[in-house]
């Protein structure tokens, strides 16, 4: 049962200004923003982060749409964090999404589904040090991890 997620608000949400109510929802359920910062990703960054995917016939829009804006990314500590946030923000497509959940609230299809979020403790560290270095990652006392 790992204790970090990593997250990305993506360029939809975020241009429809929903970050600032997303992060309140992160926190009201309990997570940590151990860090976080604000950035566009180039097309190449998009197609290396969701490498996982290139098979799938999705692969070239989603990077696309991911590289096209700024997105917000950030790393969340909680106990079963992976498990909890994945419950927090609801299915992968927003129509099938539970009532309350980000995506129902914010998400406008499945590809801008409003956020990311990891699929397991060892793509949660991997994703997590894509973006940030050990100096930019901090524990609940403000000490870096
Ligand atoms: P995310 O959690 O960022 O991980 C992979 C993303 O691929 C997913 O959210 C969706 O935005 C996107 N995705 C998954 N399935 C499809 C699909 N069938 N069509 C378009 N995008 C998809």
């Amino acid at each position: 049962m790992g204790n970090i997620t990593f997250t990305m608000i993506k360029p939809t949400a975020m241009n429809k200004g929903f970050a600032g109510k997303i992060l309140e929802k992160i926190t009201d359920g309990g997570f940590r923003i151990q860090a976080m910062k604000m950035l566009r990703m180039s097309k190449a960054d998009a197609e290396k982060f969701y490498e996982v995917h290139k098979e799938r016939p999705f692969y070239g829009e989603l990077t696309e749409f991911m590289s096209s804006g700024p997105i917000v990314a950030a790393v969340l500590e909680k106990e079963n964090a992976v498990e909890d946030y994945r419950k927090l923000i609801g299915a992968t497509n927003p129509k099938d999404a539970d009532e309350g959940t980000i995506r129902k609230l914010y998400a406008t299809d499945i590809q801008a589904n409003a956020v990311h979020g990891s699929d397991s403790d060892e793509n949660a560290l991997i994703e997590a040090s894509f973006f940030f270095s050990k100096k930019e990652q901090f524990d609940k006392d403000g000490n870096l991890i």
